[in-house]
């Protein structure tokens, strides 16, 4: 097949429409678009769309809580997703909304063809309702004391302090979250697709070698496991569209979700016939489909989402690619910690291409999560883009427009050098082909480096005060110039704006054809700033800034939206998973503090003295906020006695309280009951 005539449709998730994108859901959609960009560049038919997802109980809410109605509520967010995106340079072909006509229409058509082959059972099922909202309440909107260990403020089923799981009308004293009723049982008719007949057909795909090793082990294990039936309706009142035949019963926002990506495929369709539906998404498609997803929704897309095509006679996906989480120094992104950055704060600060670049440099074809360090970002993007990369142009354009009116020598100074260089982008395409950014960027750095340390051995500024060696100069300048045009082309899907200027000061188009070829014998521009280095003023000013919007949030903040942030803050996705041996390393300890003082110069820290038994121990907690001093001493509390002692500021901490809560005043200290004694291991 040629490349030309490869037909290609690409997706990242819809991000939700009831708040502003941050730079996790950046990191998802610059995935997706240095893969689409590349597609493209290779002269690919490659087209990539994507949608808000707007509908669910979260929007309905949260339009309420703003005084709007859904409708204004997903236009404004609709607007602003776009903006951010489009500042990212994020190339969508289309950017369409789960609320649409076309949504409407491909998810009544498809849940009639599921209904028609006998995949949608229906039954009655008991659930919590708000009797003051008359709102069916999801197990995330119900709050009380775990059944088993009596643990305060527990959300839905399960207890985030001993970990039991159970039905949410097991709760002590439940408590709707929305309006703070006592929730009753209820019950209503509920429409399920019939997942587990699908078992064996979702066996066969997941191992078709269409997915991440990883994600079809993890799909395996629930498909031994067992799989069932989804219940894909929810009661007025609700957000989304009404189910065909079914007055008052609403489609799932994740049964609709996923039929987004049709939806807004076939508005690209209709406003710009460069391509018909049937071909992409019949069952006989020679087209490929790719997903782009974050790891916590590989159910929907793995399970849900190609069952759900199968009967309905539609393509499944060509593959699925997911990638891991964005933390932020190393810490979940979240709002109390300040970790947590909304695109718009960061395009108020910084160069978007800057991200890209970091992101490009981190990001593998696995599902491993993916950190920015503040500090490596800007060490990282000046050292490379800055020092190595327009470096190289900034340092031999001189050389051409000043000794030669601009003009590129008519040969290639050293063409080994030319040849490795051209040689590399195989390595390279390949590498994009597979996702693994981080590796091309690595060999498009060396060629910077190989680039830059030709330019030193040549030494053309000795040269250039030489007697007849003019040509030389122009030759080994020509020469780096042809290969600043390679890098940058190299670097195009990543830095599409920097790639811009560069053709501009080239005079001549970047293009990636399977070989590149040199200009020779061609005139160029005057070469101007590229680009300029990340002022570290800027990445401080941004998080400062995000830590005031999370204050007054906070001080604006309702009582019910402030449970909600608490929800969102304390309850966050679980990170990597470790070993029963590296669990059984931690030695936690029952410890009586016998001393608490304030810390001079520190605002969250206090200075505790704990008395383990055998021995006491000076430790620094951040829990300034919620506690006095005096409140403290004489307390028990649960440390890890065994912490290797860390030098702080403020002088050694030989250990760590175990404390929870989501921060300010709310942070509770681990109290094991009155008969525990100093020293006393925890079991
Ligand atoms: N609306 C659903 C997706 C429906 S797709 C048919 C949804 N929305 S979301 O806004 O919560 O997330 C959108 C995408 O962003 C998901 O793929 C999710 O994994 C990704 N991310 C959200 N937070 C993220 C990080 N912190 N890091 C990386 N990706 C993250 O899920
Ligand atoms: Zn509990």
């Amino acid at each position: 097949m040629t490349e030309s005539s490869r037909n290609i449709l690409v997706t990242s998730a819809l991000p939700y429409a009831n708040g502003s994108l941050h730079l996790g859901h950046l990191l998802e959609t610059i995935q997706t678009d240095i893969w689409v960009r590349f597609q493209k560049l290779k002269g690919r038919h490659c087209i990539y769309v994507c949608a808000d997802d707007a509908h669910g109980t979260a929007i309905m809410l949260k339009a309420e809580q703003l005084g709007l109605t859904p409708e204004q509520q997903i236009a404004n967010i609709k607007a602003e997703h776009e903006q951010d995106f489009n500042d990212f340079l994020i190339n969508f072909d289309n950017f369409h909304s789960t609320h649409s006509e076309e949504n409407r229409h491909y998810s009544e058509e498809i849940y009639r063809a599921l209904k028609k082959n006998g995949h949608i059972a229906e039954r009655e099922i008991t659930q919590l309702f708000d009797p003051e909202k008359q709102l069916f309440l999801a197990d995330r909107y119900i709050k009380g004391s775990c059944p088993k260990c009596k643990a305060p403020e527990q959300y839905g089923d399960n207890c985030e302090a001993c970990g039991a799981t159970y039905s949410p009308t097991d709760l002590i004293n439940p408590q709707s979250v929305i309006s703070g009723a006592t929730p009753v049982e209820k019950s209503s008719t509920h429409y399920f697709f019939t997942l587990p007949k699908f078992t064996e057909m979702l066996k066969q795909w997941t191992r078709e070698g269409s997915l991440q090793n990883q994600i079809a082990n993890k799909l395996n294990e629930w498909l031994d496991s067992g799989l069932q039936e989804w219940d894909i309706s929810r009661d007025a009142p609700y957000f989304g569209f009404e189910i065909p035949d079914a007055p008052g019963k609403y489609f799932y926002v994740w049964l609709d979700a996923p039929i987004g990506y049709m939806a807004s495929f076939q508005n690209y369709c209709d406003k710009t016939a460069d391509a018909t539906f049937d071909d992409y998404w019949g069952k006989d498609s020679g087209a490929e489909l790719y997903h782009f997803i974050g790891k916590d929704i590989i159910n929907f897309h793995g399970l849900f989402w190609p069952a759900m095509l199968e009967s309905a006679g539609y393509r499944k996906p060509s593959a699925i690619y997911v990638h891991g989480f964005l933390t932020v120094n190393g810490k979940k992104m979240s709002k109390s910690r300040g970790t947590y950055i909304t695109a718009r704060n960061y395009l108020d600060h910084l160069d978007p291409e800057y991200l890209r670049y970091y992101f490009a440099a981190k990001l593998a074809g696995g599902v491993d999560d993916i950190d920015l360090n503040l500090e490596d970002f800007i060490q990282r993007v000046n050292s490379d883009l800055v020092g190595k990369v327009v470096n190289i142009a900034s340092r031999s354009a001189k050389f051409i427009t000043k000794g030669n009116e601009g003009m590129l020598s008519a040969h290639i100074a050293d063409q080994p050098l030319w040849d490795q260089a051209i040689k590399a982008g195989q390595n390279i395409a390949e590498h994009y082909q597979q996702r693994e950014y981080g590796k091309a960027i690595r060999e498009i750095m060396a060629l910077a480096d190989a680039t830059n340390e030709y330019f030193d051995s040549q030494e053309p500024w000795k040269l250039a005060k030489q007697e007849g060696q003019q040509q030389k100069v122009i030759d080994v300048s020509s020469l780096c110039i042809n290969l600043f045009k390679v890098i940058m082309t190299y670097l195009q899907p990543v830095l599409p704006e920097t790639a811009k200027r560069a053709a501009a000061f080239l005079n001549a188009p970047l293009e990636w054809p399977t070989e590149i070829t040199p200009l020779l014998d061609h005139k160029i521009n005057k070469f101007k700033a590229l680009m300029t280095r990340i002022d570290s003023d800027k990445v401080d000013k941004m998080v400062e800034v995000q830590k005031e919007q999370l204050a007054k949030e906070q001080a604006n903040a309702g009582s019910a939206t402030k449970e909600n942030d608490a929800a969102a803050n304390t309850y966050e996705p679980l990170g990597e998973m470790i070993e029963y041996d590296d669990f059984a390393k931690l030695d936690l300890r029952v410890a009586k503090i016998t001393d608490a003082q304030h810390v001079k110069g520190a605002d969250k820290l206090l200075q505790l003295t704990l008395d383990l038994g055998f021995e006491s121990r000076q430790v620094f907690a951040g829990i300034k906020s919620a506690y006095q001093p005096e409140q403290l001493i004489g307390k028990h509390t649960v440390m890890v006695a065994n912490l290797q002692p860390r030098k702080m500021r403020f002088g050694m901490s030989e250990g760590m309280v175990l404390a929870a809560g989501p921060g300010g005043k709310d942070i509770w200290l681990l109290e094991p009951d009155d008969g525990a004694l100093p020293g006393m291991k925890i079991q």
